[in-house]
């Protein structure tokens, strides 16, 4: 397998649509959405057009072919995750699946018991555990971050005790691409007894996550940003912590049996998947996983990082050097993904995307769902490119041109 930009970039319909005043398009936004391949999308139309049928819950051959699939995409994720096929239960996305966790684990957990987040969390993995505070009476938790936006591992023999249930953490911050140090949580978390849980919404495009090499309990990601569909995600949980927990939501398919007064649950993962599940999306998402598979990761690896220097060295050239523009994260390329955070003082960062959005380049400015953060940093925002195998020198080419253009006209 050889890796060539042009090729994989060739596989993904959206780069033939023009940008914003006809501009070719430049995007800088995977972290937010990836593109989706041809491959996916054929998936996806040919089950619709050949197998579309709701699952398990017919005899007839088109319920049966449509299981298959739903079935067939939840092995490709077990095997994505080297893990079983009754640990994978899909959901709606990464804020479901956290959701799931602050519900379901969330019960076994009493008043004064404590969940350690961080600062740099996004919204979906602090506020289902602020809402699981107010309802149960947990301690609530905050890892610091570090000047480079990473996390404070220092702060964690102070801020895990053992009270301490569930430490659930970035595996990669949407915000400055950060990697986080994975074994130094899981050993304070096993120090105490306690449970890991990681969002692993930004990693999961990056191939395949060995949750059992991690040593974690609970592992969330999204199709979406995996060069799959939107509205589908898995929850990722051990097989004897789901065995446990209660279901989150009632309704058909996460029964063993219902009486007027008494029902039964499934075992997991139906215990988790109530009604009916985004089944076209799901086999998207094993066609995703499938086209991730294809890809030389190295070679892929390689290719970013040296696309993520030249836009580092960049951003820290732009305005003649005058510091008055840094990355907001990490400032080189070691443990950090192709996501690349920074502020241009005096700048607002939704006054720059639009800029950078008439020159065909599509980035994302603002707090990206992370105030906490942002508060740490003193920021109200920042602007964010992110990259994707598709993205090559020309998309860094015109993200300068256009910084350039909007240092000129914002500051
Ligand atoms: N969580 C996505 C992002 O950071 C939407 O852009």
């Amino acid at each position: 397998m050889t890796f060539d930009p042009a090729k994989i970039r060739a596989q993904f319909p959206i780069f033939e649509v023009p940008a914003t005043g006809g501009a070719a398009l430049h995007y800088l936004d995977s972290a937010a959405t990836a593109q989706v391949p041809d491959v996916v999308l054929d998936a996806v139309r040919t089950h619709d057009a050949t197998a579309r049928g709701n699952i398990k819950r017919g005899v007839h051959f088109l319920a049966e072919r449509a299981t298959e699939a739903y079935e067939g995409a939840r092995e490709k994720v077990a095997d994505f995750l080297n893990a079983s096929p009754s640990e994978v239960i899909f959901t709606s996305g990464t804020t479901a699946a956290i959701n799931l966790v602050a519900h379901s684990f969330g019960q076994s957990l009493e008043a004064g018991d404590e969940v350690v987040v961080s600062e740099l969390e996004h919204h979906s993995n602090m506020v289902p555990w602020q809402m699981l505070r107010d309802r149960s009476g947990i301690v609530l938790k905050y890892l610091p971050v570090t000047a480079d936006g990473r996390l404070d591992l220092e702060a964690l023999e102070s801020t895990v005790t053992d009270k301490c249930k569930l430490i659930a953490v970035t595996h990669v911050s949407n915000v400055t691409g950060a990697v986080t140090n994975v074994s130094a949580i899981v050993a304070a978390a096993k120090a105490v007894g306690a449970r890991v849980l990681l969002d692993g919404a930004q990693r999961a495009s990056h191939g395949p996550v060995d949750v059992a090499a991690l040593g974690v309990d609970f592992y969330a990601m999204s199709s979406h940003k995996m060069f799959g569909p939107s509205g589908v995600g898995v929850l990722w949980g051990r097989a004897e912590l789901l065995a446990d927990m209660p279901p989150f939501m009632g309704g058909g398919e996460m029964i063993r049996s219902v009486t007027k007064d008494v029902t039964t649950f499934a075992d997991p993962p139906a215990r988790f998947e109530a009604g009916t599940p985004p089944i076209t999306q799901v086999v998207g998402m094993g066609a995703a996983i499938d086209w991730i598979g294809t890809l030389d990761q190295e070679a892929v690896t390689s290719h970013l990082n040296r696309l993520t220097e030249r836009v580092l060295n960049g951003i820290a050239d732009l305005g003649g050097g005058n510091g008055r523009i840094k990355v907001v994260g990490p400032q080189g390329l070691q443990e950090r993904y192709p996501v690349i955070s920074f502020d241009i003082n005096g700048a607002h960062p939704h006054d720059i995307c639009q800029i950078l959005d008439g020159h065909g380049v599509a980035l994302r400015g603002g707090h990206h769902c992370a105030q906490v953060f942002m508060d740490a940093m003193d920021l109200a925002g920042t602007s964010r490119a992110s990259l994707g195998p598709y993205s090559d020198d020309s998309d860094i080419d015109a993200l300068f041109a256009g910084l350039e253009d909007a240092i000129e006209r914002l500051t």
